[in-house]
């Protein structure tokens, strides 16, 4: 599932983010990929422990926790630390490829990357999956969320720039059809209480 999550940062967020991001500490983003990866990345990242790679992190983390489409669609138990990424002038694409499926925190605990989370202004992302190839070009501080599992790129930005924020999530349900069957039964039973009110039958729904 390919889901798009728009406004996870409202506008003032998203100015304060910019003006983080403007004179940040930025260097290749080469670092963190893997084997297969470093040969079609060409992109530059924020060091992890950087003052505006921590706020930025702190504001997509706050945004996700109030967002119940995402914890709905995501069903989180762990969250990767948000990353912090930019696609500019000669630094200007990330080609296919897969996320690597298992990542290790700080404390050398291991989080299985059952989802890919983008939040992001500019440039197009295009997602790969068993219905196809799909490109993605959201607005500033909207998120796409799809499967870890997913082949997908970061298409040339030919103008300005592409800042976004990134992370991968394990979720409490590992499947992800089984994931969607449980989105799509919540966002019905939501439909249905907004038509008719809390029912005998809604309120069994929720079980
Ligand atoms: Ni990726």
């Amino acid at each position: 599932m390919l889901l798009q999550i728009p406004e996870l940062l409202n506008a003032e967020e998203l100015a304060w983010a910019r003006v983080l991001l403007r004179d940040a500490p930025w260097a290749d983003g080469r670092g963190s990929a893997g084997t297969q990866a470093v040969r079609v990345k060409n992109n530059q990242q924020l060091p992890h422990d950087c003052e505006a790679a921590q706020r930025v992190r702190t504001l997509v983390l706050a945004g996700l926790d109030a967002n119940s489409t995402f914890f709905s669609a995501a069903l989180p138990k762990r969250v990767f630390t948000p990353r912090v990424n930019r696609y500019a002038g000669a630094s200007n694409f990330y080609g296919n490829h897969i996320d690597n499926a298992i990542r290790a925190l700080p404390n050398g605990n291991k989080v299985r990357t059952d989802l890919s989370c983008t939040d992001y202004d500019g440039g197009e992302l295009t997602v790969t999956d068993t219905y196809g190839e799909k490109t993605v070009k959201l607005a500033a501080g909207d998120a796409v969320l799809y499967p870890g599992t997913s082949l997908h790129q970061v298409k040339p930005v030919t103008r300005g720039q592409r800042l976004a924020c990134f992370l991968w999530i394990e979720s409490m349900v590992r499947s992800d059809e089984q994931r969607r069957l449980l989105f799509e039964l919540d966002m019905n039973l939501l439909g249905l209480r907004q038509q008719h009110g809390e029912t005998d039958e809604t309120t069994a729904l929720t079980g």
